[in-house]
């Protein structure tokens, strides 16, 4: 059988309301079929089954790049069907950070930040995050009545990684907002509107990291961004390169972190049992977490390339085909969870692929469940009650996953 696309008669509007209320009911018929399914909105075939969704990140077959798998002409072809060109600043310093390399060049780049960016390291900001915890929920003890999302979850992430890159406190809004505008246009459906603002974003990113940059060329100091630059002195990485990985770094788990607070409250409130166990044992923190993420995986869709003809379910596919890699439908899979749609925080184990899998596996994960585990062990602690005072909206798309808000009143402990 060859891979032609085919109209299949199947409902999947990624962009719709309904969607965004609930997707596992569509994962759930999408994996059901147990073939990849043709979205020709983005050219992509969608895997959603656990098993062919792990075995794609696990495949070196299959790249996030298609540099070296077209010819010049091709690639431009293909940029220009993605809406990707004419943005200068994005092209250079998004498209081609270090999350899009493959082979050595990602590997050289991948083991310095690595190495910098350590389990260990990000032990050492426990003290910190729990500070910037107490100091926003402070002021929400008094109002007990806020919105989890935007009054708390929004400012906690951005500033703990800006912190450690050696970003001013003042500052870290700003980054939150390009983040944003940077990141909002790799999801479907992207707008025109939507092209100008990552790429102005991208611009005032980019300057204002060039500036830190040449700060800590004359004066490093102890934080990451002095690494990143004390690498590029060493001749290690370029410039560029510096830039990049620096705006990486910074948005990877910006607006996912925030995502995921927000589902994971939303998570315990919607299964109150589930929030009492958790009270009632905390050393479940670590598995709560793991299953936050797995229940609702903020960032649900990533992609890849096949780099030869493959099969894939029975069915031939050539070489160049786009995959879908759908993380939040496989994280759903009955077949490798079980009671998959039931929120578990004592499940073990939670071998979850919320953070992906092979070359590309998460660098920032240590930090994302560090700053989950003490946003939600602090809670629990300073408040003896939670409630939801309106169901929250999820935002509408295919990349992301999480509330736009969370209305809740909490009662002080
Ligand atoms: C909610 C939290 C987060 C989630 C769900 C998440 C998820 C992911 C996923 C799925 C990938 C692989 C993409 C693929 O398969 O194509 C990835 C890569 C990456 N993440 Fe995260 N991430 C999170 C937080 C963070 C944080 C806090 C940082 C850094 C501060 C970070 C840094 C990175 C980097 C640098 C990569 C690229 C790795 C590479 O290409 O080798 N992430 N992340």
């Amino acid at each position: 059988m060859t891979s032609t696309p085919s109209s299949q008669d199947f409902d999947f509007d990624p962009l719709s309301a309904d969607f965004a209320a609930d997707p596992y009911r569509v994962y759930a018929a999408l994996r059901d079929s147990g073939q990849p399914y043709y979205y020709a909105p983005e050219d992509t075939w969608m895997c959603t089954g656990y098993k062919q969704v792990r075995a794609l990140t696990l495949d070196p077959s299959m790249l996030r790049s298609v540099e070296g798998l077209f010819s010049e002409t091709e690639l431009r072809e293909l940029q220009i069907k993605g809406g990707m060109h004419d943005m200068p600043f994005h092209e250079r310093y998004v498209q081609h950070n270090m999350l899009d390399l493959e082979g050595p060049q990602h590997d050289r780049q991948r083991k310095l930040v690595f190495r910098d960016f350590t389990p260990a390291l990000v032990e050492t900001q426990r003290p910190y995050i729990q500070a910037l915890i107490d100091r926003l929920l402070q002021p929400l003890r008094d109002r007990q009545s806020f919105d989890f999302v935007g009054d708390f979850a929004a400012h906690l992430p951005g500033h703990v990684i800006g912190h450690i890159l050696g970003v001013p406190e003042d500052d870290c809004a700003l980054l939150r907002a390009w983040s944003e505008a940077v990141v909002s246009y790799y999801n479907v459906g992207r707008t025109l509107t939507q092209k100008q603002r990552a790429e102005q974003a991208a611009k005032d990113f980019c300057l204002y990291l060039e500036d830190m940059i040449a700060e800590r060329r004359r004066q490093p100091r102890d934080d990451l961004m002095s690494r990143l630059v004390e690498h590029e002195r060493a001749g290690r990485t370029n410039c560029e390169e510096t830039i990049s990985l620096a705006m990486l770094i910074l948005m990877a788990g910006h607006g996912s972190t925030i995502d995921v607070l927000g589902s994971g409250l939303h998570s315990l409130l919607r299964f109150p049992e589930q929030h009492q166990r958790l009270r009632d044992d905390p050393s479940l923190m670590r598995s709560a977490v793991h299953e936050m993420f797995r229940f609702e995986s903020p960032l649900p869709y990533f992609h890849r390339f096949a780099t030869q003809d493959c099969q894939i379910a029975g069915r031939s596919f050539p070489r160049g085909t786009r995959f879908g890699l759908l993380y939040g439908a496989a994280n759903r899979d009955p077949e490798q969870f079980e009671q998959a749609d039931q929120f578990d925080v004592g499940r073990q184990p939670v071998r979850h692929i919320a953070f992906g899998g092979g070359a590309h596996f998460c660098l920032g994960n240590h930090l994302a469940r560090l700053d989950m585990e003490l946003v939600f062990g602090t809670l629990n602690q300073r408040f003896s009650a939670i409630e939801l005072t309106e169901a929250p909206s999820y935002k509408r798309g295919l990349s992301v996953r999480g509330p736009k808000s969370l209305q809740i009143t909490a009662r002080p402990a």
